[in-house]
Protein backbone atom coordinates (compact mmCIF):
# COMPACT_ATOMS: atom_id res chain seq x y z
CA UNK A 1 0.00 0.00 0.00
CA UNK A 2 0.93 3.29 -0.56
CA UNK A 3 0.90 5.11 2.57
CA UNK A 4 1.86 8.43 1.47
CA UNK A 5 -0.92 9.09 -0.75
CA UNK A 6 -3.04 7.23 1.89
CA UNK A 7 -2.21 10.04 4.32
CA UNK A 8 -2.65 12.63 2.06
CA UNK A 9 -6.22 11.49 0.93
CA UNK A 10 -7.30 11.19 4.84
CA UNK A 11 -5.87 14.29 5.58
CA UNK A 12 -8.23 15.77 2.32
CA UNK A 13 -11.23 14.08 4.06
CA UNK A 14 -10.53 15.24 7.35
CA UNK A 15 -10.13 18.77 6.37
CA UNK A 16 -13.47 19.07 4.22
CA UNK A 17 -15.57 17.49 6.53
CA UNK A 18 -18.08 19.80 7.08
CA UNK A 19 -19.95 18.46 9.74
CA UNK A 20 -19.42 16.59 13.07
CA UNK A 21 -20.69 13.45 11.62
CA UNK A 22 -19.33 13.94 8.55
CA UNK A 23 -15.72 14.14 10.27
CA UNK A 24 -17.16 10.93 12.24
CA UNK A 25 -17.76 8.82 8.68
CA UNK A 26 -14.02 10.11 7.64
CA UNK A 27 -12.71 8.77 11.01
CA UNK A 28 -14.72 5.66 10.36
CA UNK A 29 -13.20 5.16 6.68
CA UNK A 30 -9.45 5.76 7.88
CA UNK A 31 -9.20 4.91 11.35
CA UNK A 32 -12.04 1.76 11.58
CA UNK A 33 -11.58 -2.02 12.11
CA UNK A 34 -11.87 -2.50 8.63
CA UNK A 35 -10.05 0.64 7.32
CA UNK A 36 -7.01 -0.05 4.54
CA UNK A 37 -4.74 1.66 7.08
CA UNK A 38 -6.07 -1.03 10.10
CA UNK A 39 -5.67 -3.92 7.66
CA UNK A 40 -2.63 -3.29 6.50
CA UNK A 41 -1.25 -2.37 10.46
CA UNK A 42 -2.70 -6.39 11.09
CA UNK A 43 -0.67 -7.85 8.43
CA UNK A 44 2.70 -5.77 8.95
CA UNK A 45 5.54 -8.43 9.14
CA UNK A 46 8.93 -5.76 8.98
CA UNK A 47 9.66 -2.93 11.63
CA UNK A 48 10.16 -0.39 9.10
CA UNK A 49 6.53 -0.40 7.55
CA UNK A 50 5.32 -1.34 10.93
CA UNK A 51 6.80 2.56 11.65
CA UNK A 52 5.78 4.11 8.90
CA UNK A 53 2.12 3.08 8.74
CA UNK A 54 2.35 3.99 12.23
CA UNK A 55 3.02 7.58 11.40
CA UNK A 56 0.58 7.70 9.47
CA UNK A 57 -2.13 6.75 11.64
CA UNK A 58 -1.05 9.51 14.29
CA UNK A 59 -1.03 11.47 11.67
CA UNK A 60 -4.78 11.18 11.17
CA UNK A 61 -5.80 10.41 14.17
CA UNK A 62 -4.40 14.14 15.15
CA UNK A 63 -5.99 16.04 12.14
CA UNK A 64 -9.28 14.10 13.27
CA UNK A 65 -8.92 15.34 16.88
CA UNK A 66 -7.60 19.02 15.44
CA UNK A 67 -10.57 18.87 13.17
CA UNK A 68 -13.20 18.13 15.78
CA UNK A 69 -12.18 20.83 17.92
CA UNK A 70 -13.15 23.42 15.21
CA UNK A 71 -15.92 21.81 14.27
CA UNK A 72 -17.19 21.65 17.72
CA UNK A 73 -16.59 25.70 17.97
CA UNK A 74 -17.70 26.57 15.46
CA UNK A 75 -20.85 24.89 16.34
CA UNK A 76 -20.88 26.22 19.47
CA UNK A 77 -20.13 30.10 17.98
CA UNK A 78 -23.24 29.50 16.16
CA UNK A 79 -25.55 28.34 19.09
CA UNK A 80 -24.71 31.09 20.63
CA UNK A 81 -25.56 33.60 17.23
CA UNK A 82 -29.01 31.89 16.96
CA UNK A 83 -30.16 31.41 20.71
CA UNK A 84 -29.28 34.14 22.11
CA UNK A 85 -32.22 35.57 24.61
CA UNK A 86 -33.14 38.46 25.30
CA UNK A 87 -33.37 38.87 29.23
CA UNK A 88 -34.76 42.16 28.97
CA UNK A 89 -38.35 40.94 27.20
CA UNK A 90 -40.81 40.34 29.84
CA UNK A 91 -41.66 37.10 30.98
CA UNK A 92 -43.42 34.27 29.34
CA UNK A 93 -46.74 33.33 30.80
CA UNK A 94 -46.55 30.45 33.25
CA UNK A 95 -48.43 27.56 32.27
CA UNK A 96 -51.36 29.13 30.85
CA UNK A 97 -53.16 32.18 32.37
CA UNK A 98 -50.91 32.57 34.89
CA UNK A 99 -48.43 35.44 35.04
CA UNK A 100 -45.52 34.78 37.20
CA UNK A 101 -46.51 36.74 40.11
CA UNK A 102 -44.27 39.33 41.93
CA UNK A 103 -43.82 38.11 45.93
CA UNK A 104 -45.19 40.87 48.81
CA UNK A 105 -43.24 40.86 52.05
CA UNK A 106 -44.85 39.17 55.06
CA UNK A 107 -47.36 41.12 56.81
CA UNK A 108 -45.08 40.87 59.96
CA UNK A 109 -41.96 42.21 57.58
CA UNK A 110 -44.55 45.37 56.46
CA UNK A 111 -45.56 46.32 60.03
CA UNK A 112 -41.71 45.87 61.01
CA UNK A 113 -40.29 48.24 58.16
CA UNK A 114 -42.78 50.74 58.85
CA UNK A 115 -41.95 50.83 62.87
CA UNK A 116 -38.51 51.02 61.54
CA UNK A 117 -39.12 54.50 59.23
CA UNK A 118 -41.16 55.69 62.07
CA UNK A 119 -38.43 55.44 64.84
CA UNK A 120 -35.78 56.39 62.33
CA UNK A 121 -37.73 59.90 61.48
CA UNK A 122 -37.95 60.62 64.89
CA UNK A 123 -34.41 60.38 65.47
CA UNK A 124 -34.40 56.65 66.80
CA UNK A 125 -31.70 54.07 66.59
CA UNK A 126 -32.44 50.72 65.51
CA UNK A 127 -30.48 47.99 67.96
CA UNK A 128 -30.38 44.09 67.59
CA UNK A 129 -31.32 41.70 70.65
CA UNK A 130 -30.55 38.69 71.08
CA UNK A 131 -32.78 35.92 71.07
CA UNK A 132 -31.33 33.57 73.41
CA UNK A 133 -30.69 35.35 76.54
CA UNK A 134 -29.71 34.16 80.21
CA UNK A 135 -31.68 35.02 83.50
CA UNK A 136 -29.86 37.92 84.44
CA UNK A 137 -30.73 40.04 81.52
CA UNK A 138 -34.49 38.76 80.88
CA UNK A 139 -35.25 38.71 84.25
CA UNK A 140 -32.81 40.16 86.61
CA UNK A 141 -31.96 43.12 85.61
CA UNK A 142 -35.11 44.65 84.68
CA UNK A 143 -36.22 43.68 88.32
CA UNK A 144 -38.15 40.59 87.80
CA UNK A 145 -38.36 39.31 91.66
CA UNK A 146 -37.55 35.57 91.74
CA UNK A 147 -41.05 34.51 92.35
CA UNK A 148 -42.74 36.03 89.22
CA UNK A 149 -43.91 33.19 87.64
CA UNK A 150 -42.51 34.02 84.16
CA UNK A 151 -39.54 32.79 85.33
CA UNK A 152 -40.87 29.21 85.86
CA UNK A 153 -39.80 26.35 83.00
CA UNK A 154 -43.49 26.08 82.31
CA UNK A 155 -44.13 29.63 81.07
CA UNK A 156 -40.87 30.05 79.41
CA UNK A 157 -38.31 28.25 77.20
CA UNK A 158 -35.13 27.13 78.62
CA UNK A 159 -32.06 26.11 77.34
CA UNK A 160 -30.56 25.08 80.46
CA UNK A 161 -30.66 26.69 84.30
CA UNK A 162 -29.49 29.83 83.20
CA UNK A 163 -30.48 30.20 79.53
CA UNK A 164 -33.52 30.92 77.93
CA UNK A 165 -35.38 32.05 74.92
CA UNK A 166 -36.49 35.97 75.47
CA UNK A 167 -39.82 36.38 76.65
CA UNK A 168 -39.62 39.90 75.97
CA UNK A 169 -37.84 42.58 73.67
CA UNK A 170 -37.08 44.23 76.82
CA UNK A 171 -33.17 43.14 77.64
CA UNK A 172 -32.28 44.97 74.66
CA UNK A 173 -32.63 48.09 76.73
CA UNK A 174 -30.08 46.72 79.67
CA UNK A 175 -27.54 45.87 76.53
CA UNK A 176 -27.50 49.34 75.17
CA UNK A 177 -27.39 50.88 78.32
CA UNK A 178 -24.38 48.77 79.54
CA UNK A 179 -22.78 49.79 76.39
CA UNK A 180 -23.04 53.61 76.19
CA UNK A 181 -24.29 56.52 78.37
CA UNK A 182 -27.60 58.72 77.60
CA UNK A 183 -29.27 60.25 75.45
CA UNK A 184 -30.18 56.78 74.25
CA UNK A 185 -33.50 56.99 71.96
CA UNK A 186 -33.43 53.19 70.50
CA UNK A 187 -35.68 50.88 68.97
CA UNK A 188 -34.88 47.26 68.79
CA UNK A 189 -37.27 44.21 66.83
CA UNK A 190 -37.11 41.04 67.01
CA UNK A 191 -38.79 37.68 68.25
CA UNK A 192 -39.68 36.72 71.12
CA UNK A 193 -41.11 32.92 72.87
CA UNK A 194 -42.92 32.03 75.46
CA UNK A 195 -44.41 28.38 76.14
CA UNK A 196 -47.57 29.45 75.27
CA UNK A 197 -50.20 26.72 73.85
CA UNK A 198 -51.01 27.32 70.18
CA UNK A 199 -55.27 29.04 69.89
CA UNK A 200 -56.40 32.09 68.07
CA UNK A 201 -54.38 34.74 70.26
CA UNK A 202 -51.44 32.99 71.22
CA UNK A 203 -48.62 31.43 69.55
CA UNK A 204 -45.16 30.28 70.83
CA UNK A 205 -43.15 32.57 68.68
CA UNK A 206 -43.85 35.86 67.93
CA UNK A 207 -42.29 39.93 67.35
CA UNK A 208 -42.50 42.78 69.70
CA UNK A 209 -40.99 45.86 69.20
CA UNK A 210 -39.23 47.57 72.55
CA UNK A 211 -38.43 51.04 72.45
CA UNK A 212 -36.27 53.33 75.08
CA UNK A 213 -36.06 56.75 75.82
CA UNK A 214 -32.98 58.15 78.21
CA UNK A 215 -31.77 61.75 78.38
CA UNK A 216 -32.12 64.57 80.99
CA UNK A 217 -35.28 65.50 81.98
CA UNK A 218 -37.56 63.31 80.40
CA UNK A 219 -40.77 62.90 81.47
CA UNK A 220 -44.29 61.23 81.12
CA UNK A 221 -45.75 63.81 78.47
CA UNK A 222 -42.61 62.59 76.41
CA UNK A 223 -43.27 59.21 76.74
CA UNK A 224 -47.87 59.84 76.10
CA UNK A 225 -46.36 62.51 72.72
CA UNK A 226 -44.31 59.74 71.33
CA UNK A 227 -46.33 57.08 71.25
CA UNK A 228 -49.52 59.42 70.55
CA UNK A 229 -47.14 60.39 67.18
CA UNK A 230 -46.30 56.58 66.58
CA UNK A 231 -49.96 55.18 66.85
CA UNK A 232 -51.10 58.43 64.59
CA UNK A 233 -48.53 57.10 62.04
CA UNK A 234 -49.90 53.07 62.07
CA UNK A 235 -53.44 53.77 62.49
CA UNK A 236 -54.73 57.27 60.93
CA UNK A 237 -53.93 61.01 62.39
CA UNK A 238 -57.50 60.79 63.87
CA UNK A 239 -55.67 58.45 66.90
CA UNK A 240 -55.94 59.66 70.72
CA UNK A 241 -54.05 58.11 73.07
CA UNK A 242 -54.65 57.14 76.64
CA UNK A 243 -52.97 55.75 79.31
CA UNK A 244 -54.29 52.82 82.03
CA UNK A 245 -51.90 52.21 85.33
CA UNK A 246 -50.57 48.80 85.32
CA UNK A 247 -47.58 46.78 86.63
CA UNK A 248 -44.64 45.82 84.75
CA UNK A 249 -40.85 45.20 87.01
CA UNK A 250 -39.02 47.69 85.16
CA UNK A 251 -41.30 50.72 84.82
CA UNK A 252 -42.28 53.36 87.74
CA UNK A 253 -45.24 53.65 87.12
CA UNK A 254 -45.81 51.78 84.57
CA UNK A 255 -48.74 52.15 82.44
CA UNK A 256 -50.67 50.41 79.50
CA UNK A 257 -51.08 52.11 75.81
CA UNK A 258 -54.93 52.22 74.63
CA UNK A 259 -55.74 53.63 71.35
CA UNK A 260 -58.82 55.14 70.12
CA UNK A 261 -60.34 52.19 67.83
CA UNK A 262 -59.83 53.38 64.47
CA UNK A 263 -62.66 51.34 63.26
CA UNK A 264 -65.50 52.94 65.07
CA UNK A 265 -63.59 56.05 65.88
CA UNK A 266 -64.28 55.56 69.30
CA UNK A 267 -68.01 54.72 69.27
CA UNK A 268 -67.79 50.96 70.06
CA UNK A 269 -68.21 48.09 67.59
CA UNK A 270 -66.89 44.37 67.26
CA UNK A 271 -62.98 45.27 67.19
CA UNK A 272 -62.52 47.48 70.32
CA UNK A 273 -65.27 44.88 72.05
CA UNK A 274 -67.67 48.18 72.44
CA UNK A 275 -65.10 50.14 74.84
CA UNK A 276 -63.89 52.83 71.60
CA UNK A 277 -60.40 51.83 72.95
CA UNK A 278 -57.89 49.25 71.69
CA UNK A 279 -54.87 47.79 74.09
CA UNK A 280 -51.56 48.15 72.34
CA UNK A 281 -49.19 46.85 74.92
CA UNK A 282 -46.98 48.21 77.69
CA UNK A 283 -44.72 51.15 78.37
CA UNK A 284 -43.89 53.23 81.73
CA UNK A 285 -41.10 55.36 82.95
CA UNK A 286 -37.58 53.32 83.60
CA UNK A 287 -37.37 52.04 87.12
CA UNK A 288 -34.19 53.95 88.73
CA UNK A 289 -33.32 49.93 89.94
CA UNK A 290 -32.23 49.67 85.62
CA UNK A 291 -30.06 52.63 86.10
CA UNK A 292 -28.61 51.86 89.32
CA UNK A 293 -27.66 47.80 87.49
CA UNK A 294 -25.56 49.41 84.83
CA UNK A 295 -23.69 51.36 87.68
CA UNK A 296 -25.27 55.11 86.46
CA UNK A 297 -26.41 55.86 90.05
CA UNK A 298 -30.05 56.66 90.00
CA UNK A 299 -30.68 60.35 89.85
CA UNK A 300 -28.67 61.13 86.77
CA UNK A 301 -31.26 60.51 83.97
CA UNK A 302 -34.68 59.63 83.45
CA UNK A 303 -36.40 58.21 80.57
CA UNK A 304 -39.26 56.03 79.20
CA UNK A 305 -39.94 52.39 77.47
CA UNK A 306 -42.29 50.25 75.59
CA UNK A 307 -43.03 47.20 74.15
CA UNK A 308 -45.99 46.15 71.97
CA UNK A 309 -46.68 43.71 69.47
CA UNK A 310 -45.84 43.49 65.81
CA UNK A 311 -48.56 40.68 64.69
CA UNK A 312 -50.95 42.49 67.01
CA UNK A 313 -49.84 45.73 65.12
CA UNK A 314 -50.52 43.76 61.89
CA UNK A 315 -53.70 42.03 62.83
CA UNK A 316 -55.13 45.55 63.79
CA UNK A 317 -54.22 47.11 60.74
CA UNK A 318 -55.54 44.42 58.26
CA UNK A 319 -58.45 43.05 60.54
CA UNK A 320 -56.70 39.34 61.12
CA UNK A 321 -58.50 37.94 63.57
CA UNK A 322 -55.86 34.86 64.38
CA UNK A 323 -52.38 35.29 64.62
CA UNK A 324 -51.80 31.59 63.44
CA UNK A 325 -51.65 32.31 59.58
CA UNK A 326 -48.70 34.39 60.40
CA UNK A 327 -46.27 31.24 61.25
CA UNK A 328 -48.12 28.91 58.61
CA UNK A 329 -46.60 29.68 55.63
CA UNK A 330 -50.25 29.17 53.81
CA UNK A 331 -49.66 31.40 50.26
CA UNK A 332 -53.19 31.85 49.89
CA UNK A 333 -52.86 34.04 53.09
CA UNK A 334 -49.84 36.15 52.68
CA UNK A 335 -50.66 36.82 49.10
CA UNK A 336 -53.45 39.13 50.68
CA UNK A 337 -50.77 41.56 52.03
N1 LIG B 1 -42.03 43.53 77.92
C1 LIG B 1 -43.45 43.73 78.19
C2 LIG B 1 -44.22 42.48 77.74
O1 LIG B 1 -43.73 41.72 76.97
C3 LIG B 1 -43.93 44.93 77.45
C4 LIG B 1 -43.35 46.18 77.99
C5 LIG B 1 -43.96 46.83 79.06
C6 LIG B 1 -42.22 46.73 77.48
C7 LIG B 1 -43.47 47.99 79.58
C8 LIG B 1 -41.69 47.90 77.99
C9 LIG B 1 -42.33 48.52 79.04
O2 LIG B 1 -40.60 48.45 77.51
O3 LIG B 1 -41.83 49.67 79.54
O4 LIG B 1 -45.33 42.33 78.18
Amino acid sequence: MDAAALQTEALAAVAGARSLPELDEARVAYLGRRSPLKLALRDVRDRESGIALNAVREAIEAAVAGRQEELERAELAQRLATERVDVTLPSQLLGDVQLRRRGTLHPSTQVRRDVEDIFLGLGYEIVDGREVETTRYNFDALGFPEWHPSRSPRASLYLDDDALLRTETSPAQIHKMESTRPPIYMVSIGRVYRRDTIDATHYPIFHQFEGLAIDKGITMADLKGTLLYVMRQLYGPEREVRFRTHYFPFTEPSMEPDVSCFNCGGAGCAICKHSGWIEMGGSGIVDPYLYEFVGWGPEEYTGFAFGMGIERTAQLRNAISDIRPFWENDLRFLRQF
